[in-house]
């Protein structure tokens, strides 16, 4: 037998496991086939007109590209119909989106960063979407924004897609975490990684060096500390990559270990990356893999939200580097 496709995988999670419910594997699925349709439009690029400014700003105040728009509707027209959701939130959308009056209710919301990377759509590097799936609290059948704001470790799913020079999936639903490349040609999903694990220990970091002025003191001693390498107190030399799509960055990180940090500074007091739609769906998959997430002193998927587009400081990968660097946080070394 060849390559399992994400359907028959998720039929065997449903047969195995008891949670999460049976109809989750129809959400993911319907999500999946909302990334296949954004990977072929992100494909086309400039041939299908999907590149540059949507002219309109979202609610963090950035400018909204074409495909950020698109993207959006395409992840709310997959979604919304099959009567998994109780609603929807996206980081496109200010307030969450409820699910039409002809659909029935179900019992998840979901919430996503359509298209993650912005910045790099119209210089054609890898950009991804990112969904987290939570339960809909109990009797609620109008999910309002608190209805949303459970912290990271009541997730039922997380996913990311990456487009880059393949389209991969990446999925858990609380049982490990696998990966499922597109096959272009067919376009199926097919199994290409499974039981993925982040290496412990890594001698690659990944941040915005360009914000180095504004660093706190925990985050610019580690960074010196990994630059001075094999002389420094470190004792081996480290690497350096940055792509500016999380997704993109996070995916290394799964497939050859590091750390990924976008830390809180002076000039980004909260963090820059936001809770629910980013941090909240890629902690729970490092987490998954063996890694470790944290805000420089709490765990991500502790922390309880105050607002749907809340941003938090971001450090996450392989587990070592990360305590170390919530050591320098706390002060413990
Ligand atoms: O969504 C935010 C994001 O695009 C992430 O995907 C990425 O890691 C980060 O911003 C890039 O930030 P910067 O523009 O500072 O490099």
């Amino acid at each position: 037998m060849g390559r399992a496709t994400l359907n028959q995988y998720l039929v065997g999670q449903q047969r195995m496991h008891t949670e999460p419910a049976p109809d989750i594997g129809a959400l993911i699925e319907a999500v999946a086939r909302a990334c296949k349709t954004i990977s072929t439009a992100v494909g086309k690029g400039a041939l299908a007109g999907v590149l540059g400014s949507h002219g309109t700003q979202n609610v963090q105040g950035e400018t909204q590209k074409e495909l950020d728009v698109i993207s959006n509707e395409i992840l709310i027209e997959a979604a919304e119909w099959g009567g998994w959701l109780a609603g929807m939130a996206s980081e496109e959308m200010e307030t969450p989106y409820p699910i039409p009056a002809q659909y029935p209710r179900g019992k998840y919301l979901l919430l996503f960063d359509p298209l993650d990377g912005s910045s790099n759509i119209d210089v054609n590097v890898s950009i991804g979407t990112i969904f987290s799936v939570l339960r809909c609290p109990a009797g609620v059948t109008e999910p309002a924004e608190k209805d949303f704001l459970q912290p990271g470790r009541n997730q039922v799913a997380a996913g990311f897609v990456v487009y880059g020079p393949a389209t991969i999936l990446v999925l858990t639903l609380g049982h490990g975490v696998v990966a499922f490349t597109l096959d272009r040609e067919t376009g199926t999903f097919l199994l290409s990684g499974e039981a993925i694990k982040v290496p412990e220990d890594s001698s690659e970091f990944a941040i915005n060096a360009s914000n180095a002025r504004y660093w706190h003191p925990p985050v610019k001693r580690y960074i010196d500390e990994c630059l001075a390498g094999k002389t420094g107190p470190r004792g081996r030399d480290f690497n350096m990559r940055w792509i500016a799509s999380m997704v993109a960055d996070v995916f290394r990180v799964l497939a050859r270990g590091g750390v990924f940090m976008y830390p809180r500074d002076a000039r980004y007091k909260e963090g820059r990356l936001r809770l629910l739609y980013e941090a909240s769906p890629m902690s729970f998959i490092i987490e998954q893999a063996g890694g470790a997430a944290t805000d420089g002193k709490t765990r991500i998927l502790d922390i309880q939200p105050t607002a749907l587009h809340q941003r938090v400081g971001v450090v996450l990968g392989s587990k070592n580097e990360v305590e170390r660097i919530t050591d320098y946080h706390l002060g413990k070394r």
